[in-house]
Order: C-alpha cells, then sequence, then structure tokens
C-alpha cells in the first residue's frame, strides 16, 4: 500500500458557487455544482489530510472525514476561509462571484410601473485566492483554478502571475462534458516553468490525479 500523500497536512478547499443576494427571494449565482471541489475534499481526506472544506450552496452529502463550514455569499466564504488558516495548502475550487449588489433591498422589490427595464448596480467582491496567497504565515501551496470559455492558457497563465499562485488548473467551461455540473472533467494545470495535460475523466478520478501532482509541486 503507497504512503498516503498528504499525510498531515491540512487543506482547506472551497467549492460550489456563491449566493449574492438582491431581496428576500432573489439573488445572483451561478452554475457550480459543487462537484470538483467536493471530489477533492474527499480525495486529500483519502490522502491522510485534515480537510476543511468551505462550500457555498449546494446538493452534495459531506464527503467522509471532511469538515464542513456552509456559507452562502463571496463575503461568508472569504470569512470562513480566512478563518480556516492557517493551513499547509489551499485550494480554490469554488466559483466565487466577481460582483454582488450593492444594496441588498429589505423587502421584496417591486415591478415600477411605466418602465420595462431594471438596472441592478454591483460592486466588486474581495478576491479570496489573491488574499490567501498574500498571506505572510505562507502556506506551502496555492492552487486556483480558472474557467474560461476561451484562450484558456492565456487567462490561466495570466492568474497564475498576478494571483501571485503555485499552480493554476485550468478548465474549459460552456462545453458538455465538463466544467460546471457535469461529473467529468479535463483541465490543464500550468505552474511556473511547467504544465501538464489531464484529458477528460470523472471528476473523482481527476481529483485524484490532480492531488498527485499537488504533492509533487509541494515537494518541488
Ligand atoms: O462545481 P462544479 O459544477 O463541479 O464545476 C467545477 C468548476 C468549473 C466550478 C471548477 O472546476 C472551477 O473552475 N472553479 C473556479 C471557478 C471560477 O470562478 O473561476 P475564475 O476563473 O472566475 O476564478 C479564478 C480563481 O479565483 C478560482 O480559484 C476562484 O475560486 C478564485 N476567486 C475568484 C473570485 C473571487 N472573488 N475570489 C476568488 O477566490
Amino acid at each position: 500500500v503507497p504512503a498516503p500523500l498528504l499525510q498531515g497536512l491540512r487543506v482547506v478547499i472551497s467549492a460550489g458557487p456563491t449566493y449574492e443576494d438582491l431581496d428576500p427571494v432573489r439573488y445572483v449565482g451561478n452554475r457550480s455544482s459543487g462537484k470538483m471541489g467536493y471530489a477533492l475534499a474527499a480525495a486529500a481526506a483519502r490522502q491522510g489530510a485534515q480537510v476543511v472544506l468551505v462550500s457555498g450552496p449546494v446538493q452534495l452529502a459531506t464527503p467522509a472525514g471532511v469538515q464542513r463550514v456552509d456559507v452562502r455569499s463571496a463575503a461568508q466564504m472569504r470569512e470562513a476561509v480566512l478563518g480556516a488558516l492557517p493551513a499547509d495548502i489551499y485550494i480554490g475550487a469554488a466559483a466565487v462571484s466577481d460582483y454582488t449588489p450593492r444594496q441588498v433591498a429589505p423587502q421584496k422589490l417591486k415591478k415600477t410601473a411605466g418602465t420595462q427595464t431594471l438596472t441592478l448596480e454591483l460592486v466588486r467582491t474581495p478576491d479570496i485566492l489573491a488574499e490567501v496567497a498574500a498571506q505572510t504565515n505562507a502556506l506551502k501551496l496555492v492552487v486556483g483554478f480558472a474557467a474560461e470559455t476561451h484562450e484558456v492558457e492565456k487567462y490561466a497563465r495570466g492568474k497564475l502571475v498576478d494571483k501571485r499562485l503555485d499552480l493554476v488548473i485550468a478548465n474549459q467551461v460552456g462545453i458538455a462534458n465538463g466544467g460546471f455540473e457535469s461529473d467529468e472533467n479535463a483541465a490543464t494545470a500550468y505552474w511556473q516553468g511547467g504544465e501538464q495535460v489531464f484529458p477528460g475523466t470523472s471528476k473523482a478520478v481527476l481529483a485524484e490525479q490532480l492531488l498527485s501532482l499537488i504533492a509533487q509541486r509541494l515537494h518541488a
């Protein structure tokens, strides 16, 4: 039996979407199901890690041996992730909303008579991944995802540099059999001076393959 790859390491993983509330009945969300992040959490626990899974709203069971913290908004996800540090590894698999409504209406927004349009004002959310990567009590490895519909390598390598990541896992979204919601995914990992292609497979298998790479980069 091979030794567990992540024995004794503390791993914080974000997963799922965030919901940004507009009023008591409506929100801005996205298509993330949480499957990729949950697969990583399950695989990391099997590899001996102490795993904290910070999860947006999803319909998934908590993987065995994983400590799960449920959140709703990007702001709550940031609090929970920062609160789970220090850790050895952070993996940002969540689809965190880049924008949130400037105001949450305390009451249900009503239709305005005489107009056919509604304009929402959104403001940027803090970038959790960049904030974790900038932590001074340095983690051993900070891993981001890049969900792209086009020019995947260019944008993924941009995130690696701009957010000062150790590793970025790029996956194409907006396609069948991969990305959001699907049980399958394909990815390319990029780091400074290298890359590795992971052909399409189940998210469970991909998670195990990605964790082997993560363990390798840890010791690189
Ligand atoms: O959940 P599934 O249905 O299984 O789908 C999996 C997935 C496609 C959501 C997942 O594999 C994935 O790509 N997750 C990242 C989605 C995303 O929001 O990517 P991005 O390129 O917009 O963000 C880049 C990175 O910055 C991500 O690691 C993200 O977690 C992080 N980020 C983004 C914005 C923000 N405010 N804070 C962040 O930490």
